[in-house]
């Protein structure tokens, strides 16, 4: 929790967008295993996160959890992940019920913060679903009671010997953004669940424009998790719905909010597109810029949009994107983005530098594409 965590945006897996409630031990350990064999650890995915459906259907006598018969043995699991220099999330909700349906933690926080210490977790993803019922039988709207749940559990993992990533994840629900850095969220989720399609990308986009003045080291807006390769929410997996060109575009886009990225598919199942997507540092960079600016939106034209990150370098990152669903040759004045009068241009995705432009920078955009350029 808190600023001196997370000082740039997590990177990692999450067992969600494939696994679903399906996940098992074999599965987590497949999907580390792959991180390491398909060499992204050496890009800097680090976390293996575990989702909903770990929980055992009740509590014990001393009101401890345990993990179901999926997670024979979870602490052993953790260490396993530590001893690959991997590090180790779970996931919970503040009310009774996970929005799977399994044991929140409501109650229970400090137990369940203690229970997530010695099992050596290291990022906690903290839901809202059933909690409603509380807030609701409690009588009180009032934000105060919206942002309770998750003091309650600051408050428990504040007294961990153990620093534990906190990750709110609350649809962006009363602007939780304005309070997520206050709660000591390490990110919050800014928008309800992603799906494998442009449309569902495109509906979290049209909802970021005016979120990066709530980024910064220790604290991130959370546009959901990556969804490319296969994915599936269950046992049955199936190649994203995105095209490549709309792959391009979310990974682009991910590493210019300064969004935490969690890959959402089979590692094991990935292809090479899939891992070269994920493996091009110069573009990852962007992502893990120390100075931690989102990027911010510069033209929202009806065919195309220009968003701008500024870097602590002082260089500037520039996604191109063409909403269309034809190529277009799309022309970006530097004068428009407050820029010098000539820049030096590289390529990103093809890490090829262009050369100087002069005035303006004409380019030529796949469908749902993008052009990703760090000017100079
Ligand atoms: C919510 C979250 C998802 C996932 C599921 C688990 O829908 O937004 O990311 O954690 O719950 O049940």
């Amino acid at each position: 929790i808190g600023d001196q965590l997370a000082l740039t945006p997590a990177m990692g897996w999450n067992s969600w967008n494939c696994w679903g409630l399906s996940v098992n031990e074999d599965k987590v350990k497949e999907s580390a295993q792959a991180l390491i064999d398909k060499g992204l650890v050496d890009h800097g995915w680090t976390y293996i996160n575990i989702d909903d459906g770990w929980e055992a259907a009740n509590r014990n006598a001393d009101g401890t959890i345990s993990p179901n018969e999926k997670f024979p043995d979870i602490k052993s699991l953790s260490d396993w992940l530590h001893s690959q220099g991997l590090k180790f999330g779970i996931y919970s909700s503040p009310g009774t019920r996970t929005c799977g349906g399994f044991l929140g933690s409501y109650k229970h926080e400090m137990q369940d913060a203690t229970t997530y210490t010695n099992w050596g977790v290291d990022y906690l993803k903290y839901d809202w679903c059933s909690y409603d019922s509380v807030y609701k039988a409690e009588g009180d709207t009032s934000l105060a009671a919206f942002k309770k749940p998750y003091e309650v559990m600051r408050n428990a993992l504040r007294q961990q010997n153990r620093d534990i990533y906190y990750s709110l994840c609350q649809y962006g629900w009363r602007d939780v953004w304005k309070w997520g850095a206050e709660v000591e969220g390490n990110s919050w989720r800014t928008t309800g669940d992603i799906e494998d399609n442009w449309e569902s990308l495109k509906a979290i986009w049209s909802r970021q424009t005016p979120l990066y003045p709530y980024a910064g080291p220790g604290h991130w807006n959370d546009p959901d998790m990556l969804i490319v390769g296969k994915v599936g929410w269950g046992d049955q997996l199936h190649q994203t719905g995105l095209t490549a060109d709309e792959q391009y575009t979310h990974i682009s886009l991910w590493c210019l909010l300064s969004a935490p990225l969690l890959i959402g598919c089979d590692i094991s199942k990935m292809d090479k597109f899939t891992v070269s997507l994920l493996t091009n540092d110069e573009v990852l960079a962007l992502d893990q810029d120390i100075a931690g600016n989102q990027a911010q939106q510069k033209i929202n034209g009806k065919d195309y949009q220009v968003w701008v990150k500024k870097l602590s370098d002082g260089k500037h990152a520039i996604g191109i994107f063409n909403l269309l669903d034809n190529k277009k040759e799309l022309s970006i004045n530097w004068d428009d983005l407050g820029l010098s009068k000539t820049e030096h241009v590289r390529d990103l995705w093809r890490q090829k530098d262009l050369g100087k432009f002069k005035n303006k920078f004409d380019v030529n955009v796949d469908p749902h594409g993008v052009s990703l350029i760090k000017v100079f």
